[in-house]
């Protein structure tokens, strides 16, 4: 297993980080060190990125990039980087909870908190990325009922979520299979249905629903946007994936499908967007 780490500076480590998300979707560590920021992807050979796609995304900002083999129990070191966590409402509110926890640890759930049991696989989605944050935030906030789908389902954290607050039937959509697949595992090992399948949301939208989650980035919600039919029939969506500076254009593009900003929560450099049916 190689590990290739990536090193920038940090003031523009955020947007450094969304470029990197697109080359390795499945997770990333990072490790701050001053003014640098360190970013270490872990694959088999010839399936980390390569050096001419590392220097596009970092550009001038790319400091170092080095590659290292890792000791066979990388899986095992890997999940200390995904502890268990507690997430509150984006309101403030004190409840609802979501407690989320790697199936490899023990933790109790707190008082009052719905478990969500994640093995996300090589799937991204263990709720150790803000952008999943922000997702729960929001959905703690919203009325749970009806149909629910999730664009872009990873581990399946949001659909799973959703389920065990009430939404059903639920519907996730991922272009990869191994997220298919985690889904599908993850959604049976917390007892809840959730239908899965494979699909390029660049090639065509599945049917949507009155919630919507995506969290996606900024060019695929734009992509999205395009072809959100105008009697979409959806009340509630939650948009994710998106650094502070990019979450009003995002809100501007969406406003023209009858979907005005309810919500907004940010967290280390990345917001949420809450929109609502007019
Ligand atoms: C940031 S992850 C979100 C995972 C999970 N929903 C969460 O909130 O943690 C984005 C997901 O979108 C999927 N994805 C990216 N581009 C896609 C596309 N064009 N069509 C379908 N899924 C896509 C990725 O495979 C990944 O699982």
């Amino acid at each position: 297993m190689i590990r290739l780490a990536i090193r920038c500076r940090a003031e523009n480590a955020e947007l450094a980080l969304a470029q990197l998300i697109e080359l390795a979707p499945t997770g990333i560590e990072e490790v701050r060190d001053g003014d640098i920021v360190e970013y270490a992807v872990y694959g088999p050979p010839g399936e980390v990125p390569t050096l001419p796609d590392l220097q596009v995304a970092v550009g001038d900002d790319l400091v170092e990039v080095t590659t290292s083999e890792v000791a066979d129990d990388w899986q095992e070191r890997w999940k200390d980087f995904h502890g268990s966590m507690l997430i509150t409402p984006a309101s403030a509110a004190a409840e609802p909870m979501v407690f989320l926890r790697p199936s490899w640890e023990n933790s109790p759930v707190p008082a009052g908190a719905t478990e969500v049991v994640l093995d996300p696989g090589q799937a991204f989605g263990t709720g150790s990325h803000p952008t999943t944050r922000l997702c729960i935030k929001h959905l703690l906030d919203i009325e749970a009922g009806g149909e629910f789908v999730d664009l872009g389902c990873g581990s399946g954290v949001l659909a799973i979520a959703a389920a065990k607050h009430g939404w059903g039937p639920v519907r996730g959509y991922d272009f990869d299979q191994l997220a298919v697949d985690a889904t599908e595992a993850n959604a049976n090992d917390n007892g809840v249905s959730v239908a899965v399948e494979r699909c390029d949301l660049r090639n065509g939208l599945p049917a949507l629903a009155p919630t919507v989650f995506a969290n996606l980035m900024r060019p695929l919600l734009l992509d999205v946007a395009a072809q959100v039919p105008q009697d979409h029939g959806m009340r509630d969506v939650v948009l994710s994936g998106l650094l502070d500076e990019e979450a009003d254009e995002i809100s501007d593009v969406y406003s023209s499908l009858g979907l005005i900003e309810t919500g907004r929560v940010s967290e280390g450099g990345w917001t949420g967007l809450r929109l609502s049916a007019a």
